[in-house]
């Protein structure tokens, strides 16, 4: 049986014999058809081949009419259409029924019974938004009307669905391609930018390796010891560097590779541990630090973990060299339906005009005789923040401080993409 066959008539219509006759000729009722035959053979009168196989429901006024629609769409059991008379008193007419019908349910279709032009039809059409959905039925009617009218429409209604339901696939497949396309689009990007960020940053440190092994070579051949010591030292210093880099690439390649948890995570918790790590490795140092109480988000605990150490090694790092430095760790209080938690510092800043570089990978708007750092903390930081489907930003002045700024929207708006979004641009070195 087709799945989308529905045979489900609403008769709407005050006069209750009305009701009868409709009965006999949609309802499939072998003993009272047989009544019928008798009935026609002996008093003459025509009765309509059997149409059958409806299930017809009556009311007898509008209201009545519309709380059986209502309840239609509730048990997900609509009608495929209703015959509804024009004149009803003492309720609604016709066509007030019909209004408040489409409303409920708007596929419906409807046919109009009447018997008087006590109104003009352009004024019931104009007042209803009729598309083609609307036939009108002038009485007395006969009842091969009634069974062909539904047939056609009833069958109208399942073609109607049937095609809506493969512009919604068709609809969902384009959508999925276009997704799809963006993401890989979006992917080779930054692998591209990647791949050019990894050459960039690695040539430097390999430069340096091999200018001065060749340096050490001349040296070890009648050059003092203290020299060769030197030479010795800088590769070293190469090499660390070079294993940091690749650190960090490991650490980025793996947000993306690991699988996203979904749980519920006390952020204020998590920020006060970091602080007090912080703390504890740098006891040297008087940080004012003031963390706003419950914080929560639901997500990947072990990443947004990373996320949380990022940002505030960061505030930490940068206000090195403030007389009184102040880190607060929050959330933005507005009409926001999902949260902006920040952290914010008052250290060295940076030059808003570069804001956009932050997040890319080996991106450093200090130098590392300032601030000794690699440049992955906060692509990765980007990178985990994309996965929880959130976003991640800063503000900041030069002298005056920065605020880092990220949501994390629900878990059910949550994807698993395996590549964040950063634009080749953000890759491109800051000058
Ligand atoms: N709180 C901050 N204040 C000022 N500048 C910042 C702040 N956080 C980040 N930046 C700027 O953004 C750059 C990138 O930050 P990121 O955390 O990715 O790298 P890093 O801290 O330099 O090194 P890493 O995190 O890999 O140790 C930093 O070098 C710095 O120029
Ligand atoms: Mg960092």
């Amino acid at each position: 049986m087709n799945p989308l066959q529905n045979r489900r008539i609403l008769l709407i219509d005050d006069m209750p014999a009305i009701h009868e006759d409709f009965r006999k000729i949609l309802v499939a009722r072998p003993a009272a058809r047989e009544l019928d035959d008798v009935e026609a053979v002996l008093f003459g009168q025509a009765v309509p081949p059997p149409c059958g196989g409806f299930e017809l429901d009556s009311a007898y006024q509008g209201p009545e009419g519309l709380a059986k629609v209502e309840a239609s769409i509730q048990a997900g059991r609509p009608y495929a259409m209703a015959f509804v008379d024009m004149r009803m008193p003492p309720g609604w007419d016709g066509a007030e029924t019909i209004e408040r019908l489409w409303r409920v349910d708007p596929q419906m279709q409807i046919v109009i019974c009447t018997a008087y032009s006590d109104r003009t039809w352009e004024k019931v059409l104009a007042r209803l938004d009729v598309q083609d959905r609307l036939l009108i039925l002038k009485k007395p009617f006969d009842m091969i009307e009634i069974s062909q009218l539904a047939r056609t429409l009833t069958a109208k209604w399942e073609m109607a669905r049937q095609a809506a339901l493969q512009m919604n696939s068709l609809e969902e497949a384009v959508e999925e391609l276009t997704a799809t396309k963006t993401a890989l689009y979006q992917s080779n990007k930054e692998l591209e930018a990647f791949s050019y960020s990894v050459a960039h940053d690695l040539r430097s440190p390999l430069k340096s390796i091999d200018g001065f092994s060749h340096l050490l070579q001349k040296a070890i051949s009648g050059d003092t010891a203290d020299r060769s010591m030197h030479y010795l030292d800088r590769i070293r210093a190469g090499v660390r560097q070079m294993s940091e880099l690749t650190d960090g690439l490991l650490s980025l390649a793996q947000v993306s590779h690991t699988h996203l948890k979904a749980e519920p995570v006390d952020l204020t918790a998590m920020a006060e541990q970091v602080l007090h790590d912080c703390q504890e490795r740098d006891s040297g140092r008087t940080v004012q630090v003031h963390v706003e109480r419950d914080l929560t988000a639901i997500g990947d605990p072990a990443l947004l973990r990373q996320v949380m150490e990022n940002l505030l090694a960061n505030a930490w790092k940068f206000t090195a060299n403030i007389a009184t430095p102040e880190i607060e760790v929050g959330q933005l209080h507005g009409n926001n339906e999902t949260a902006v938690f920040f952290v914010r510092d008052n250290g060295a800043g940076f030059d808003m005009a570069y804001a956009d570089k932050l997040f890319g990978t080996f991106q450093r708007l200090h130098t590392s005789e300032e601030f000794a750092g690699t440049g992955i903390g906060l692509a990765t930081s980007h990178r985990i923040i994309s996965r929880h489907a959130g976003r991640i930003w800063a503000e900041g002045a030069v002298g005056q401080g920065a605020t880092f700024f990220f949501t994390i929207p629900p878990a059910s708006r949550q994807h698993l993409p395996s590549e964040s979004c950063i634009d080749s641009q953000e890759n491109r070195r800051a000058p």
